[in-house]
């Protein structure tokens, strides 16, 4: 079984897979030591116990790991073996050639299509990893170890799971027959760091008078929608925008995974469940928006609106919970509406589309959208004023906007400028308090800006 020629070429081999963000997982010699040292591990203790930082297991691994070189007479630094080790006990107990993935910090996505293509996203930027499981069964081995702790289970009955790993990061996984690469995965990394309205402009996501008047924004209590496509920064946004609330007032949050991380005292968290192995025990975010409306909430702030939610929500920020923030999945401020539209006719009340428009025009005040630029770059790239209706139509009107000029090594180049318009409710503004500088609306010239 353990045939290796020589333990040369095995020392050989193990080290020359060490390549940088490459593990030695690929490597056929490194295979045969983790299977010998894993049956040994199997005959020995339970291993639907055993748990990554359980420490009688890590021994045991230790031992039996050392006990196996031993017997093939390996010899190795005492870094090398450090390093052979740390990988297996990944591969055994934890989240195997994902691990070191999810390790590193620069790393926002991981996308595992079959056993032998890994893409990951870095700098906003996606590309295919030298990462690589030895077959289906070694990526379904890391897909149970993922659904297990959290009472689900992925198998031909149930090929679709959301889940997420105890860091916070989300994971989707779907299997074969429906997959038809292999076992499936997609892990959206819980970044460790929130973004603050700060980094963002240092990121180059907004400029400085945009952030002073989302900032007036929020603190006049306007109902704002952030929007924007998969992964284009939504929820970074939404938690940046949450942080303008102020202290002392009481913040309902609802989410389907708990991402937002608000540092306000005054917060009530609450977490949608999806339903158990036998299609129980269902709460949407529909019941919790709800339920929040009856909790004194002064600010709602919903994660994301997917369907019917979404006319409770309009419903409350028309009926005295000004102040609510939200993000909807769109294409444009204008597609941002339409979605709405949609989404309320999902709740089935039947309502006439002027109704619903109505509404809308009366509950939102302004929408943030997002976009992710050719280079990967994440940014605010239209903001829209809601102002009413006129006949059927609901009225927009954009107040600022990211102008793109040109994309010079790869790196899009442009520039933020108000459109001129000084919003409609810019009297709710200074109602409450708060000052604008009049030039913060001044559009920009292209002549003048920094290249
Ligand atoms: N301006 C930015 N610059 C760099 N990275 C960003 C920026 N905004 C967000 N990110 C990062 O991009 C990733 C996706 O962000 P986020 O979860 O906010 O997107 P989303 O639009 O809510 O995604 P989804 O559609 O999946 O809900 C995160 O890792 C986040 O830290
Ligand atoms: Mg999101």
């Amino acid at each position: 079984m353990f045939n290796l020629k020589n333990s040369a070429d095995v020392d050989g081999r193990l080290r020359s897979s060490r390549l940088p963000g490459e593990r030695a997982s690929g490597n056929a010699a490194y295979i045969q030591l983790r299977d010998r040292v894993q049956q040994r591990l199997l005959a020995e203790i339970n291993p639907s116990a055993a748990r990554g930082d359980s420490t009688e297991v890590r021994q045991a691994v230790e031992r039996l790991f050392n006990e196996t070189l031993a017997e093939y007479g390996l010899p190795m630094s005492r870094l090398e073996r450090t390093d052979i080790f740390e990988q297996l006990l990944a591969d055994l107990l934890g989240l195997g050639p994902l691990e070191a993935l999810l390790a590193d910090d620069l790393i926002t996505e991981i996308l595992v299509n079959g056993p032998n293509m890994v893409y990951i996203e870095r700098s906003g930027k996606l590309e295919l990893c030298g990462v690589k499981f030895r077959d289906n069964e070694d990526v379904m081995r890391v897909v149970e170890r993922i659904v297990a702790p959290l009472g689900r289970r992925v198998d031909e009955s149930s090929p679709m799971v959301d889940a997420r790993l105890p860091d916070g990061s989300r994971v989707n996984v779907i299997i074969p027959p429906l997959s038809l690469i292999g076992p499936t995965i997609s892990i959206r990394k819980f970044p460790k760091h929130a973004l603050t309205p700060d980094e963002l402009i240092k990121k180059g996501a907004m400029t400085p008078g945009i952030a002073d008047f989302l900032r007036g924004c929020v603190k006049a209590a306007l109902n704002i929608v952030v929007s924007g496509g998969t992964g284009t920064g939504k929820t970074t946004v939404l938690n940046a925008l949450s942080s303008f609330i102020p202290e002392g007032e009481r913040i309902l949050t609802i989410e389907d995974a708990a991402e937002l991380r608000l540092q306000q005292q005054h917060v009530v968290r609450l977490e949608a469940r999806p339903a158990n192995v036998e299609g129980k025990g269902l709460i949407s975010i529909r019941q919790l928006v709800i339920n929040a409306l009856r909790m004194r909430p002064d600010r709602i702030v919903v994660g994301e609106v997917r369907g019917g939610e979404t006319l409770d929500m309009l419903q409350a920020m028309n009926t005295g919970h000004e102040g609510s923030l939200t993000t909807v999945h769109s294409n444009s401020a204008r597609d941002t509406l339409r979605r709405v539209e949609t989404m309320v006719l999902m709740a089935g009340m039947d309502l006439p589309l002027r109704a619903i428009r109505e509404q809308i025009a009366s509950a939102f005040d302004l929408i943030v959208h997002l976009g992710r630029l050719a280079d990967g770059s994440r940014k605010i790239v239209q903001i829209s004023e809601v102002q009413g209706m006129e006949g059927d139509t609901v009225v927009m009107q954009d107040i600022f906007q990211f102008v793109q000029t040109t994309v010079e090594n790869g790196k899009v180049q442009g520039y933020f400028t108000p459109t001129g318009v000084r919003p409609k409710f810019y009297g709710r503004l200074e109602a409450a308090g708060l000052f604008i500088q009049p030039s913060t609306f001044m559009p920009t010239d292209p002549g003048r800006i920094k290249r």
